[in-house]
């Protein structure tokens, strides 16, 4: 059975849909732990609540951040994971702690890379006028949201949209792409090769694209 640790900075409605996923048994994973880099992360208290092992290294605690990064690897190397999940972690992860992991580390960003890496996201695919945004998930590597992309979900942008509207129906997305991506992984079927995701032994030269209206009930290709 595939092994995951999720990290969390906040909120953490991704970590929910995927252990709502396991609950409905669209997952078959193990859940070692929820960590969280904010004592009062919401997602926390969630994960303690349904009986996860929940695992704080708090930032704020640390004299610098090397010692931090450290811990946080060893802390998530102790957890003995097949995969690491990054679900809104908001912190820039370093060379060593990324190429510890390196293929087993995947993170969801919220727009359709390789557009708009870092923050505010909404906001600017609003200001530049674009048709189209939405979330992508990819290996984690040293440079920030650049990794290989996976698989995204697609979202029209309306004109009535506000930032807040389009966040929102982005996030709905992102609940239903990062399960489904997971899921390659507990079948075995992606791995990373140098710049591209393998999807059944073949490169995925462009990502694996779903929009609202396609049917991932038994998982995406
Ligand atoms: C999500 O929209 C996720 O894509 C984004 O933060 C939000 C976390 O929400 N991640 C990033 O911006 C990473 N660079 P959640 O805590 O409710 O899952």
């Amino acid at each position: 059975m595939l092994s995951i640790a999720i990290v969390i900075s906040g909120r953490g409605s991704n970590m929910r849909s995927i252990i709502e996923a396991k609950e409905k048994q669209y997952l078959d994973i193990d859940i070692k732990a929820v960590v969280s880099n904010k004592p009062d992360a919401a997602g926390i208290e969630y994960a303690a609540d349904k009986g996860y092992r929940t695992e704080i290294v708090d930032q704020t605690l640390f004299e610098d951040l090397d010692s931090y990064n450290r811990t946080l690897k060893n802390r998530l190397e102790q957890l003995d994971a097949d995969l690491i999940v990054l679900a809104g972690y908001m912190r820039i992860l370093p060379p060593e702690l990324v190429d510890t992991f390196a293929g087993r580390m995947i993170n969801i960003h919220p727009s359709l890379l390789p557009e708009f890496t870092g923050l505010n996201t909404h906001r600017r695919a609003l200001n530049a006028g674009k048709e189209k945004h939405g979330a992508s998930v990819h290996f984690v590597t040293a440079k920030l949201d650049g990794g290989p992309v996976i698989a995204q979900a697609e979202v029209p942008i309306l004109k009535k949209d506000t930032e807040e509207i389009l966040a929102q129906r982005v996030l709905q997305q992102e609940h239903r792409l990062y399960p489904a991506v997971i899921k390659l992984f507990e079948q075995n079927r992606i791995k990373c090769s140098g710049n591209y995701p393998v999807l059944d032994d073949a490169p995925l030269t462009e990502p694996i694209t779903i929009n609202a209206n396609s049917d991932i009930t038994n998982g995406i290709t």
